[in-house]
């Protein structure tokens, strides 16, 4: 049995997934029972080598020839990008084609009319591949804990982040020289500040959120702060204290309210978390009947994230060819959580002020706190270097993210406090 795709996108992952078809044919045959056959290739630019057999299938350059062409049964979009992405999406749905994309920006700004249109339509849209690369995350969300309760998520979600902090504290590159070695290994996105300033984990929190909590999530309230400002002098007193800075991306489930937030987070050294480096990607689920689970591997590149539309493109091909009903409405949203403010959320945070030489300081930026409610767990004061401002670095113990920043405001109005205070968050991970 025959099942006809067509291809919309031939950059980096699209490479990786005519090279995976073509070099596993007679596997993906054998194992599912359907021949995959991809038909037509659209790419803009069709003069590049790519290395790749492209086999049978037809090249051309507008994706109307795939979306039109009523032979097609799968469309696989690999633009990228929101705008054409989004027109081939929804065209291909409203011409009766189950879709597969691995576009996160487009689920995170169009989500929500483009599930909508495949439930409309009876077909279905697959994003594995959006989320976490070749970790099959979406599938252990919808299949293996389809009667759980998910009621947190940690990812590391982002490779180019988790690749450039990695190798600025294990080989103490710097931030430009790691940045650039992740656009050379296909990490990055075409636009590399999407996954500095921490918008690509967004994206993909959303989804996975949305998903895992069936719920719609306001994006508005998703608290948000990328890698740019981060400093090896954080880095260092983290591991001092016994913690690691990672880009986390967190989603949290409590009583009817969700709460999302990407920002860099100190983790225990000795979770697991701690030590998924460089383009590794991991999602750590807790959920009521399971407990804590995790899931590791390469979350970026061509074939890790071919892996994945493959995936998806061969178990539709299977529905398709056994005529087993297809169920668009496997990840619609069923309740009605309302998204919380991050300021009203509880967390333990690392604090690093500038501060001069004062007696009696230590008391005045305590007793803040302290009016605050916050309080204090460790704290490191070292000798003053020559005329450098003195760092003194604070954990607290849990607080509301709104008293913290109203506490942090008045220490930074101290005359005798140097610059904005450092603000991370802290996640006590066990697994
Ligand atoms: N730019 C993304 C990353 C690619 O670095 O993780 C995979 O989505």
């Amino acid at each position: 049995m025959k099942v006809k795709a067509g291809l919309v996108g031939f950059g980096t992952i699209g490479t990786g997934v005519v090279r995976l078809l073509g070099e596993q044919d007679e596997l993906l045959s054998k194992r599912s029972g359907v021949e995959v056959a991809l038909e037509r290739i659209v790419d803009i630019d069709l003069e590049r080598g790519r290395g790749v057999n492209t086999g049978h299938a037809l090249l051309s350059s507008r994706f109307e020839d795939i979306v039109d062409d009523p032979s097609i049964d799968i469309v696989i979009e690999l633009v990228g990008g929101t705008t054409v992405a989004r027109e081939v999406v929804a065209r291909a749905l409203r011409a009766g084609k189950h879709v597969v994309t691995a576009n996160k920006a487009l689920l995170y700004e169009y989500g929500e009319e483009l599930f909508q249109l495949a439930i409309d339509r009876q077909r279905e849209l697959r994003y594995e591949a959006s989320v976490a690369g070749g970790i099959p995350i979406v599938r252990v969300i919808t299949e293996s804990l389809a009667g759980d309760r998910i009621c947190t998520i940690y990812g590391i979600v982002n490779g180019t982040t988790n690749f450039i902090l990695t190798r600025m504290i294990q080989e103490q590159w710097s931030f430009e020289a790691a940045l650039k070695r992740a656009q050379e290994l296909g990490f990055a996105e075409a636009d590399p500040t999407l996954d500095i300033d921490g918008s690509d984990a967004r994206s993909k929190l959303a989804i996975l959120a949305s998903l895992a909590f069936r719920c719609r999530i306001d994006r508005s309230r998703i608290a948000k702060e990328g890698i740019q400002r981060i400093d090896l002098t954080d880095v260092l007193y983290a591991k001092e204290l016994g913690y690691v800075v990672k880009l986390l991306a967190t989603a949290k489930e409590r009583d009817g309210e969700v709460s999302l937030r990407v920002n860099p987070t100190l983790v225990p050294e000795q979770c697991a978390l701690a030590n998924v480096s460089n383009e590794f990607n991991a999602v750590m689920l807790q959920s009521k009947f399971l407990g804590d689970s995790l899931y590791v591997g390469r979350g970026a590149g061509a074939n890790p994230t071919a892996t994945a539309v493959v995936a998806d493109v061969v178990d539709l091909a299977i529905r398709l060819v056994g005529k087993q009903a297809f169920n668009a409405n496997a990840y619609a949203p069923i309740h009605d959580y309302a998204t919380r403010s991050y300021l009203d959320t509880r967390s333990r945070f690392y604090l690093r002020l500038a501060t001069e030489e004062r007696a009696g300081l230590l008391a005045v930026i305590t007793k803040i706190l302290g009016d605050h409610g916050i309080s204090i767990s460790a704290i490191i004061q070292k000798e003053a270097t020559g005329d450098q401002p003195i760092p003194i670095v604070l954990l607290t113990r849990q607080a509301l993210e709104r008293d913290l920043r109203a506490a942090v405001q008045a220490i930074n109005e101290l005359s005798f406090v140097h610059g904005p205070t450092v603000i991370l968050h802290i996640e006590d991970i066990r697994l």
